[in-house]
Parts: C-alpha cells; structure tokens; sequence
C-alpha cells in the first residue's frame, strides 16, 4: 500500500532521509520512529506528495508519489494530520471541515454526515460553531484529526498526532486511532511516544537519516537481545554457575541473585536449566523470560548509531 525504494531527500548540503527501503500493507499501523531531525515529517512530506524527492523512489496503492497526475489520485485516498496543524482561525470548527470536504467533491449530504460524525466521535460537536482560533491546542489537533478524515481516505498519515495533548485528550486520540485500525485503515504514525508505539503499531521502523531497524516489536526484542532466561536465586554460588554451563552452550551471566542465560528455546531448554541449578542446591524463586520494553530497543539503536 506504501512503498519507497532508495528514497532520498536532500535539501542543499543537508541530507534529511537517506536511502529509506519499506513498505507497508494494507491495513496495517506502521510506527515511524527516531530523534529530532530524523527525516520522519520529510519522509511524509514526501509520501504525502507535498515536497519532491531528490532520489529513488515512492508510491502509494500503485501510484508514483513523484508525478504531477498520479500525485491528484494520491491525495483524493489519503489523509494528513501534519506536524504543524494549519487550520483557519477565523473560521468555526464546521466550517474549516466543510472547507475541506469541498476540495473532495463531496456532496452537501456527504459532508453534512461525516462532519457530524468526526466532530461528535471527537467530542466537539458542541463548539462546532466556534471559531478555531479561540481553541486550545488539544481541540485544534482534534479539528486537524476530523480534517484528516473528512474525505474518509484509506490512508492516514499521522505526524505526532498526540504532541501537546494532555493524558485525557491524547487517549481519545489513541482510542480513536484504534478505531480507525478496527476499520482496516492503514495508519503511518510518527510518534516519539513509545508507549503509544507499542500500543497501536504492528510494525515499526526506527530512522536516524537512514532506515536503522524495522519490524514487529517483538522481531526488533528478538534481533537486539536474542532469547534469554532470567532465573531468580535465593543465593548463587560457583557451583550452580558451573552447573548452568555445563548445562548450556548460551552466555551466562550473573546479576545479584539472578542468572541471566541465552537460549534458542526457551521451553525446551528452561527445565533443564531449573534441574541443573536444584541439583547443585540452588533455591530458585522465579524463572522469567527477559522482555526488554520498546524504549530499550528504541535507546539501544539509536545510541548504537552515531
Ligand atoms: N525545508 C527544509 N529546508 C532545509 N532543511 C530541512 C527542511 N525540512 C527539514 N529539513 C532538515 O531535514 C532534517 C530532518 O527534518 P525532519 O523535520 O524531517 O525531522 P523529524 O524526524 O520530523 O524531526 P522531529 O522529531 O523534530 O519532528 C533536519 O536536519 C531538518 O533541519
Ligand atoms: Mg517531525
């Protein structure tokens, strides 16, 4: 549905995403990830059609996101929550939306309905007639949000669609992007919340100008640390060390009163492990598998790359 090859922006001597290789099914939320100054608004600014590419290549369901004619299909299937929300200040809340669905040619009908639907789904259908520019920042990025989807595209493209909002009103906006995954929407999200990220995306990719990792979170655990056991001791001596390695090729490592230990398979190899450690008297408290969060892999990336 989404796909760029060796795509590549660069703005005079600054090169701002470099060689970017992805894509991203129908359907699915793809988490885009990296620090300040990464390339992600400029890789959807790219997608989006609104600022050209220097090199490769991108398109969105088939069409060519660097061609004057594909560029007006693109636009009609999909829909932009940018950075920078841009709304008209001095109009009500319907009436920036209304402005919206007009450039969709939607019929009054049409753009009556989905205009009632998005600002009541949001929760603004009260202030509907008051104009954007008396609302706060959290109201304003629910209008962008309603905005986005006037047209009801396939495509979203959020660009840190929660930045600024307070606890309450950034879950309305992750509950409602939940919905939006429910109806088979496919969703490219740039968020530096990674709790968010770990919620709502079935894959992700951390970019630092290039393209550092991508995948299931689960996949970017599995390629960063590999499998590992954690086994709580009541006391570790030399002994139920040496029977650990005896036991296993993987590394061990000791930590207080726990072993850390590599394993290819968990279930097959933990019991094992659990008789090797009681047979050399050891008292186990727990067994656990390691699970780093998405903040690990995200900070062991990013600092691993200069
Ligand atoms: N119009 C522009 N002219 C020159 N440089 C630009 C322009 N737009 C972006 N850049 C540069 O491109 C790089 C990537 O910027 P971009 O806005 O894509 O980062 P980002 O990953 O979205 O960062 P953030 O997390 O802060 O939003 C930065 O070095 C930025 O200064
Ligand atoms: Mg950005």
């Amino acid at each position: 549905m989404i796909d760029a090859v060796n795509l590549t922006k660069k703005f005079k001597d600054i090169t701002a995403v470099d060689g970017l290789t992805f894509h991203v099914d129908e359907g699915e939320v793809f988490g885009f990830l990296g620090p300040n100054g990464a390339g992600k608004t400029t890789t959807v600014r790219m997608l989006c059609c609104l600022i050209a590419r220097t090199s490769g290549e991108s398109r969105i369901a088939g069409y060519d996101t660097g061609n004057d004619s594909d560029s007006l299909k693109i636009r009609k299937i999909i829909g932009l929550i940018p950075e920078n929300v841009g709304l008209y200040g001095e109009l009500s809340a319907y009436r920036n939306l209304d402005f919206y669905a007009r450039l969709y040619d939607r019929t009054e009908q049409q753009r009556k309905e989905s205009i009632e639907r998005l600002l009541r789904l949001l929760g603004l259908w009260e202030k509907k007639d008051h104009p954007v520019g008396t609302f706060s920042k959290g109201m304003k990025q629910k209008v962008a949000i309603a905005r986005a989807l006037v047209h009801d595209p396939g495509i979203l493209f959020l660009d840190e669609p929660t930045a600024n909002l307070d606890p309450g009103a950034a879950k309305t906006v992750r509950d409602f992007i939940l919905e939006l995954k429910k109806e088979k929407k496919t969703i490219f999200l740039n968020t530096h919340n990674l709790e968010e990220a770990q919620k709502l995306c079935d894959r992700i990719g951390i970019l630092k100008t290039h393209l550092l990792r991508i995948g299931t979170p689960e996949e970017l655990k599995e390629a960063l640390w590999g499998s590992k056991t954690v086994i709580g001791l009541e006391e570790v001596s030399d002994m139920i060390v040496a029977a650990v390695k005896q036991h296993t090729s993987g590394k061990v490592v000791v930590e207080d009163h726990r072993l850390v230990i590599d394993v290819k398979n968990a279930g097959q190899e933990n019991p094992g492990l659990v008789q090797a450690i009681v047979a050399a008297g050891g008292r186990i408290q727990f067994v656990q598998e390691f699970s780093p969060t998405l903040e690990d892999v995200y900070l062991k990336t990013v600092r691993e790359t200069p």
